[in-house]
């Protein structure tokens, strides 16, 4: 078996429902557990049922917030190897606000309490001890859609509670992202409903059979074991993922945007370039005068500014294009579309790329193209004159390749990758000792035969290898009916689905043709649910450059000719800058008013050259 999820999870809330069947299942791989509730028999009950090798319990109630320090440090001497708190207690109750004389007000805080406030006085409690440990610790939060789209009208003070858990939990994790070497992951579960004891008779009378209602059980935890092995921040299971990869997915990216602006006006002088006047600002008592509410006004307009402001147009001013390089150190190129096209290099690219390094900038070759290693590209960039070495080249096959081999946690038995794609993820994954099928082996580049139906729905091991873990998709020029036939398969029967990038289209000749994110496509209709991408823009990869080349990203700055996936990762890596080329997929009209912006822009890349005038 491979390494546990977590060496031992402290799981609140473990005596009935989700938080039961999720000790069971982390047993089951391997976990230890401390089971949390106020039921005692049922933690006695449990305790057997695992066996006291692998689990103890404490009796308590969240709700007692004065003992909550007391209760965190008994549980953390006694059992020093925590690496992960689980806050699963949950209550939910029926008010009808609108029938002022029912509603319970008791009721109503001790709900607010249970499902928001003391989930943070455990989490303040259990913080110092997370954060002396030397490796990666988790908080995980059980949180709801109801939090997010608060359908269920019945249960209105449920859904503020979930709504107030979840702002909470966004700030808490870009807080602790901003400390030095923080190892706390922060994830948010989002269930649908799902059949358990909280919507059941005992607690919700009027509610018939309302322990039927939703996902089963089993089900529901053997999905949510899956994502907690991907390790995303939060995710959404049956149901709810339409909604978290949906409308939420719009609102994390809008918070990952405008938290910095914000954050950036409400600086003091010397770090912001706004250069508020920090008086203005209404600090301490002048919070309450008349100032605060100017400020306020100020400051949001200059927010507003800040959000659609026009990019910087550079082309032609030597002056702009100087302030505008001084202000970095890391320049992090996209390729295609940048420095050539296909095979047709740019005029002027490899002069731009000397005359920044003379002026003393590290250069960085970031691609989404995923049918070359870095060796390849380091022969494209020799063949078209431009000077490079492979340290200096990121590409999407080696983010994927170092995510499979080092990231993702998978069962020594499953730990070969089905590929979709061409030689570039094969070298990357060689590279990183992983095993691998598929890819540019001629025996999947064949045509459909009729018994292959049986065969792959039943499993048979002369087409389904029960050692693949992970299906890989890349751009794949040769993609057929039997390769999309068997990742379909491999992901139903719980391989992890991955892809090296979503670009929808791939420049090439002064043209587009299909992207590696085409390649995709057909899977996710098929499966409803998207692939953990580790290209431009997902973050994995920035984390993964900068875990590599150790830059100030307020000193960076990302250059790309695609909004959607160059200047997103840039604006979503809070990079210093952005800066766009229209020699590529984006036009001037997406870069002036499309939803995403560049700080500045260029007609093409040799147009930064007269900045030596
Ligand atoms: N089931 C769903 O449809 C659904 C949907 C979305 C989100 N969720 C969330 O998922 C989580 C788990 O819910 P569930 O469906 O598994 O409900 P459940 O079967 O009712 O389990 C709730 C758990 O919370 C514990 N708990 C409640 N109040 C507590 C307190 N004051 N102190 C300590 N423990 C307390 C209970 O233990 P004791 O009674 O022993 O104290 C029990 O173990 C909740 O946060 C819930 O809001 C559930």
């Amino acid at each position: 078996m491979s390494a546990p999820l977590y060496k031992k999870a402290l799981i609140i809330g473990a005596t009935s429902g989700i938080g039961e069947s999720l000790a069971i299942k982390l047993v089951s791989q391997g976990t230890k557990v401390v089971l949390v509730g106020r039921r005692q028999e049922r933690l006695t009950g449990l305790v057997s049922k695992l066996s006291s090798e692998n689990a103890s319990s404490v009796q308590f109630d969240i709700t007692k917030l004065s003992e909550i320090s007391a209760f965190a440090s008994k549980v953390t001497s006694e059992n020093p190897d925590i690496d992960a708190v689980i806050l699963n207690s949950g209550i939910q109750r029926p008010f009808n606000f609108a029938d002022a004389k029912s509603v319970n007000l008791d009721i109503f805080q001790e709900e607010l309490l249970t499902n928001y406030t003391s989930f943070v006085h455990l989490t303040l409690a259990f913080l110092p001890f997370l954060q002396a440990q030397e490796t990666t610790t988790h908080l995980v939060y059980l949180s709801a859609t109801l939090g997010l789209v608060p359908t269920l009208l019945r249960t209105g003070g449920y859904n503020a509670s979930k709504a107030a858990l979840h702002h909470w939990i966004l700030v808490f994790r870009e807080q602790l992202k901003a400390q030095p070497d923080n190892k706390i992951k922060v994830v948010e579960v989002f269930p649908p409903a799902v059949q358990t004891e909280l919507h059941d008779t005992h607690h919700q009378p009027d509610l018939k059979d309302g322990h039927l209602i939703g996902m089963p059980l089993q089900q529901f935890t053997d999905e949510t074991y899956e994502e907690l092995v991907k390790g995303e921040d939060q995710f959404g299971i049956g149901m709810a993922k339409k909604t978290v990869d949906g409308i939420e997915k719009e609102r994390v990216k809008l918070f990952q945007e405008q938290y910095p602006v914000i954050t950036n006006v409400l600086s003091p002088p010397s770090s912001s370039p706004m250069q508020w006047p920090r008086h203005d600002l209404g600090v301490g008592d002048q919070w309450t005068t008349p100032l605060f509410s100017r400020s306020f006004i100020e400051i949001f307009a200059t927010f507003s500014a800040t959000m659609t402001s026009s990019p910087h147009y550079l082309t032609g001013d030597p002056t702009a294009l100087n302030e505008f390089i001084d202000k970095f150190d890391v320049f992090l190129f996209d390729c295609d579309g940048v420095l050539w096209s296909g095979d047709h290099v740019f005029p002027g690219t490899a002069d731009t790329l000397e005359f920044l390094r003379s002026r003393g900038k590290q250069v960085v070759f970031v691609t989404n193209n995923s049918t070359k290693s870095r060796a390849d590209y380091k022969k494209k960039l020799d063949a078209l004159s431009i000077p490079s070495n492979v340290e200096e080249i990121f590409g999407s096959s080696y983010s994927a390749s170092v995510y499979i081999s080092r990231i993702l946690k998978l069962p020594e038995n499953k730990r070969k990758v089905f590929v979709v794609g061409e030689s570039g993820i094969e070298q990357e994954l060689r590279n990183e000792n992983v095993p691998f099928i598929g890819g540019t082996d001629p025996a999947f580049r064949r045509d459909f035969k009729p018994e292959d139906y049986g065969l792959i729905a039943k499993g048979d091991p002369s087409m389904i290898d029960p050692e693949v873990g992970v299906v890989l998709v890349g751009l794949d020029f040769h993609l057929n009916y039997l390769k999309m036939s068997l990742a379909y398969n491999y992901i139903r029967r719980g391989a992890v689905f991955l892809a090296t990038n979503i670009d929808s289209t791939l420049p090439n000749q002064g043209g587009l043709f299909p992207g590696a994110g085409s390649i995709s496509a057909p899977l996710i209709m098929m499966l409803g649910k998207d692939p953990v991408a580790l290209g431009k823009p997902s973050q994995a990869m920035m984390d993964a450059i900068e875990g590599k080349f150790h830059f100030d990203r307020s000193r960076t700055c990302m250059v790309g000719d695609r909004t959607n996936t160059d200047i997103r990762f840039g604006i979503e890596g809070k990079l210093g800058g952005t800066l766009a080329v229209l020699t590529g997929v984006s036009t001037k009209d997406d870069i002036l008013h499309g939803e995403v912006r560049p700080a500045a822009y260029l007609d093409k890349l040799s147009d930064l050259l007269s900045a030596r005038q």
